[in-house]
């Protein structure tokens, strides 16, 4: 668990590396040079039906890099006191999602793929599912 509180205004949008090319453009994650995490896990979203909201979870230790590598998708971020929107939408910008924050995906433009790099291997213990769950979760962060 983590020992600080945490914060919407940690979850920053990194630019990464971009090798521009007029054959196509090339952007590169290497551990221990792009990310505050090493990566243990890849997935992406693809074949998202318009309309359909993904995430509605927080993780208790789980960092991630969330990428629109191709389209564009809206990102909510709560930590239970504060909200905000971030649109993706550029394959070389990625949102930083840091440990006890609920997030929300929405507004998957057609063709969307949110490529996510993750800090470990999956597991269900680590989520959070439930909204009520989630805000008692972050009132203990604050005692702790
Ligand atoms: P979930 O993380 O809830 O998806 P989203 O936040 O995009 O709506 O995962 C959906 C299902 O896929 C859930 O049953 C767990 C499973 N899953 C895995 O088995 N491994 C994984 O790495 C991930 C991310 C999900």
């Amino acid at each position: 668990m983590m020992n600080f509180v945490s914060d919407i205004h940690n979850c920053n949008v990194i630019e990464l590396t971009k090798i521009q090319n007029p054959a196509g453009n090339m952007s590169i994650i290497q551990n221990g040079e792009h990310l505050p995490f090493d990566v243990r896990r890849v997935y992406y979203l693809y074949d998202v039906p318009g309309g359909s909201e993904r995430g509605g979870h927080a993780h208790k230790d789980l960092y991630q890099l969330i990428i629109a590598a191709s389209g564009c998708f809206d990102v909510i971020i709560d930590d239970g006191k504060n909200k905000k929107i971030i649109q993706l939408n550029r394959p070389n910008f990625g949102l930083m999602v840091i440990p006890g924050i609920w997030r929300e995906i929405v507004n998957f433009s057609s063709g969307a793929i949110c490529f996510v790099l993750a800090s470990e291997k999956y597991s269900e213990d680590d989520y959070i599912r439930n909204y009520d769950e989630f805000l008692t979760y972050k009132t203990s962060e604050h005692a702790s």
